[in-house]
């Protein structure tokens, strides 16, 4: 029997998504000549048959540089926690029982999960009931441990430290604070890397809660020492000391997770009351997220796919494809997904850019 392999993409998309399908269906055809089949929209179209569809060369030809996903995604619809309506009320509902006989009607008999903390989550506990996995580790946050980093993040950097350059002209002609807030929930890494790489003057981050008092003193300093603008990048998780993240909607039974934003505007009206100078806040947003991915971001996720096929092939499953050093290499995805990849507060790309006179909030 010709072997059938499942690939789904689930969580935020980001770029180079295309190009692990694209190795994925690539190495199953011309190496092994086994079947694809493309799962539509994450978990939730393992439910729909219209949206598993059978993945074939043509279907992946020229689509290493764009960017999104061509199967869908979405950062909802957990099959073991689904929200069902009933009698106008939303429950939530273990569905995963369907799910694993959907996958076995189907015929696959192995699941490729490309996707963050929360999808390579999902995708163990499927394994528990007896769907042999293999997860491919994906977010822009780059906050996903036993990986030195995770494809999409090189081109969010790209467009991060491209959006600082161009701030810093306008900042300077016009003698402003210019405040930049990048994703980076939990993690600081966007910020702080492309903090370095932009010249920003204060970078704030999750890990190291931030003080305003130090903020304008160092926006003070500088103007003293002849500057007379500023560049500040906040990441969205980024909070006060002794105080919260700024939330722009709260979790809810369709969001399990509270929607963040609003840092900038915060650190912005507390500078308006320490500082005589004017200020103006970008939110850069989901432009972090999508275009077309980097060359490094288009080689990991070609080299990720290909990876995830080489340990279907070897029956090695739970396990997550990942980059130690510059080796393609694989995990337990138990491993993996057990706590998140913060920046050390203390660790040396932090003094490298406190070294390099960058305030970090305290
Ligand atoms: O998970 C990556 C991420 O970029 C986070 O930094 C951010 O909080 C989240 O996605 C936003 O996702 P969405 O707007 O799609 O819910």
């Amino acid at each position: 029997m010709r072997k059938r392999v499942g690939i789904l993409t689930g969580g935020g998309d980001c770029p180079g998504l295309n190009a692990v399908i694209r190795g994925v269906v690539k190495a199953a055809i011309i190496k092994h000549d086994w079947e694809v089949i493309g799962i539509e929209d994450g978990f939730d179209g393992l439910l729909i048959s219209e949206k598993c569809r059978r993945l074939v060369l043509e279907d992946v030809r020229g689509i290493l540089p764009r960017g999104g996903t061509i199967l869908g995604t979405t950062n909802r619809g957990n099959p073991f926690s689904y929200p069902v309506e009933k009698n106008g009320i939303t429950e939530y509902v273990d569905i995963s029982d369907s799910v694993v006989a959907r996958i076995k009607e189907m015929g696959i008999d192995s699941l490729i999960v490309v996707g963050g903390d929360g999808s390579l989550k999902i995708a163990l506990e499927l394994m528990y009931k007896g769907i042999p996995v293999v997860g491919v580790p994906k977010t822009i946050d780059n906050d996903l441990m036993e990986t030195d980093v995770t494809f999409g993040y090189n081109t969010a950097l790209e467009t991060a430290t491209d959006a600082l350059d161009k701030l810093h002209t306008t900042a300077e002609s016009h003698h402003r604070v210019m405040i930049m807030e990048v994703m980076g929930r939990y993690a600081g890494w966007i910020a702080l890397e492309s903090g370095i790489a932009g010249g920003a003057d204060v970078i704030l981050i999750p890990e190291i809660p931030f003080d305003m008092k130090r903020i304008c003193e160092a926006v003070e300093d500088r103007r003293r020492r002849g500057s007379r603008f500023s560049i500040i990048v906040a990441a969205e998780g980024a909070f006060p000391k002794g105080g919260k993240r700024v939330v722009k909607t709260e979790a809810s039974e369709s969001h399990s997770l509270e929607r963040l934003g609003g840092v900038g505007e915060y650190v912005s009206r507390e500078l308006a009351d320490c500082l005589d100078m004017d200020v103006r806040v970008t939110v850069l947003g989901h432009l972090q997220r999508g275009g077309s991915p980097s060359t490094f971001d288009r080689c990991l996720g070609s080299r990720f796919g290909v990876k995830a096929i080489e340990l279907i092939e070897q029956h090695d499953f739970g396990r997550m494809v990942c980059l130690k050093g510059r080796s393609i290499r694989s995990v337990a995805i138990e491993k993996a997904v057990r706590k998140l990849k913060l920046v050390d507060p203390d660790g040396e790309m932090v003094r490298c850019a406190e070294e390099l006179g960058i305030m970090l909030g305290r």
